[in-house]
């Protein structure tokens, strides 16, 4: 089965359109690239064995494991998984919601670039992430300026539609309390926010 993001993985280019015809652009120059100071905010975090999921090409997998930190790479798409290890990154064609290796022992996951719309429901989707982590293990996570929870369908190019979610700021901890945990850290680079959940 291909991913929705295959072809946006290859040309650099990725617009999400939405049911309504609302188009929005995902900044998929910045997945190809080196990472940059706003990537460094959540790297700077991650200590021990993390799980990079939704790790497209694999900028943040390839540079933790530059670093010297055991990393993982997931992604649904086979053209991640090839560009990631092509970067160094060792990267496995998985899906967050079925089996992954080390369940309950990744010290750190992160959910960038959006990546907590990963599934359409941020709660669902931070449930799973919980079981994949160690007890005292923690979350990264990317999440919009703004205040609120938005899910909906969205398709890529000429993909089928497949259910996304964008988080705000705003909206975190309420969000993070309903999956168990809670905001122990939070971060900013330009427009772009960061927060880290642990187990509450
Ligand atoms: C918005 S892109 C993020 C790009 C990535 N963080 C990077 O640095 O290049 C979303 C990524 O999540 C992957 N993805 C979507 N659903 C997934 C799932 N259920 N499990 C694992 N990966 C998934 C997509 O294939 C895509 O590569």
């Amino acid at each position: 089965m291909r991913s929705p993001f295959d072809s946006a993985l290859v040309t650099n280019s990725c617009v999400l359109e939405l049911a309504n015809g609302e188009r929005i652009e995902l900044p998929a120059k910045r997945w190809a690239a080196d990472p940059c100071l706003g990537d460094e905010l959540m790297l700077a975090r991650c200590s021990g064995p993390t799980l990079d999921i939704g790790c497209g090409p694999g900028r943040l997998t390839s540079e933790l494991t530059a670093r010297g930190i055991s990393s993982l790479g997931i992604d649904v798409s086979r053209t991640a998984v090839r560009l990631t290890r092509l970067r160094g990154g060792s990267a496995l064609r998985r899906d967050v919601f079925g089996r992954v290796p080390g369940e309950g022992r990744w010290q750190h996951a992160l959910l960038a670039d959006g990546n907590i719309g990963i599934g359409g429901d941020p709660v669902t989707l931070l449930r799973r992430v919980r079981e994949l982590l160690a007890p005292d293990g923690r979350v990264v996570i990317e999440v919009e300026p703004g205040h609120t929870l938005r899910r909906g369908h969205v398709r890529v190019g000429d993909s089928t539609w497949f259910p996304w979610a964008w988080l705000g700021i705003g909206a975190l901890e309420e969000i993070a309390d309903e999956a168990s945990l809670r905001v122990v850290w939070a971060g900013a680079h330009d427009s772009r926010h960061f927060t880290e959940l642990a187990a509450s």
